[in-house]
């Protein structure tokens, strides 16, 4: 069922604005399922007005309720956000703090609208090491929006790509030994059955922010074929109509998985020379 996108976006949407020109173009039916996102440039955003790193996350933090909004009405099926990769715990001691902090304090405001917006709320990433406090937050968030069937909000939080596929290796390999089989036989499916994302489908679109051409160490399994899509836009000024972008831009690429797209007249040669 295709959702009517224009109702959603209701009297929030200006007529004649750049917003509507935008909207007006996405195609309903072929939206991405899976949108992943890194939040990029928060301290380059701070660094532009003078102020402390900080203030660029607390910036970020509206941008990540601005685009939650925005996905879920829009019919998104699952939004991932990279908030805290395993290499940020290099950050000064404030700055990481201050990170969680606003985690925690995201959690406790938004609650309420990821209940009404019928978002499950989860994490991916290892739970181990985080404070007590900030897991407390996630489990509450989690328990609280278990039963919601809209979209799937999914924080990558003391997330690590290449740990996460390490991991899948170790426990499968122990497994297999355990129940008398060849590890030689560990296939893909086994591996992707052991990511933190066994629940979710790849993601279809990257979106990474502030220019940078980098992946980061996020979902490296599971980005294998998805479209990315790179915005100079620095995170904290992220908003529905920088999504829209991103998901238009989308909806022009061609997916071919390694395929060829066949001729008209059914012959492979120079098929795919525009
Ligand atoms: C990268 O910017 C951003 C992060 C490491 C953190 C992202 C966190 C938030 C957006 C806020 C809280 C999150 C949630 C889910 C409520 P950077 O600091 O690396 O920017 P820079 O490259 O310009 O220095």
């Amino acid at each position: 069922m295709t959702i009517d996108i224009f109702r959603e976006f209701g009297d929030s949407v200006e007529s004649d604005s750049e917003d509507e020109f935008l909207l007006r173009q996405i195609d309903p039916t072929r939206l991405p399922t899976h949108i992943a996102i890194i939040m990029d440039g928060n301290g380059r955003w701070a660094a532009r007005r003078n102020q402390p790193r900080v203030s660029g996350h607390r910036a970020g933090a509206e941008a990540v309720r601005a685009t939650v909004e925005t996905a879920a009405r829009l019919g998104i099926s699952y939004l991932t956000l990279y908030a805290f990769s395993t290499e940020n715990w290099k950050r000064p001691r404030l700055e990481v703090d201050a990170l969680m902090g606003l985690l925690r304090e995201f959690l406790r405001k938004e609650i309420r609208s990821l209940k009404r917006n019928n978002i499950r709320f989860q994490t991916i990433g290892r739970e181990r090491g985080l404070e007590t406090s900030v897991s407390r937050e996630i489990d509450r968030a989690r328990k609280e929006t278990a039963n919601n069937n809209g979209m799937v909000l999914t924080v990558a939080l003391n997330y690590s790509g290449r740990s996460e596929i390490a991991e899948a290796c170790r426990t499968l390999a122990v497994e297999f030994l355990a129940q008398g089989r060849d590890p030689a036989e560990i296939s893909e499916g086994d591996i992707e059955r052991h990511l933190f994302t066994r629940d979710l489908p790849d993601p279809d679109l990257l979106v990474r922010t502030s220019g940078e051409m980098r992946v980061s160490n996020f979902l490296l399994w599971q980005i294998a074929y998805s479209e990315i899509y790179v915005t100079d836009i620095l995170w904290p000024d992220f908003r529905r109509i920088n999504l829209f972008e991103a998901i238009l831009g989308y909806q022009k690429r061609e997916r071919r998985y390694g395929d060829v797209k066949p001729a008209p007249n059914g012959s492979l040669i120079a098929a795919n020379v525009k």
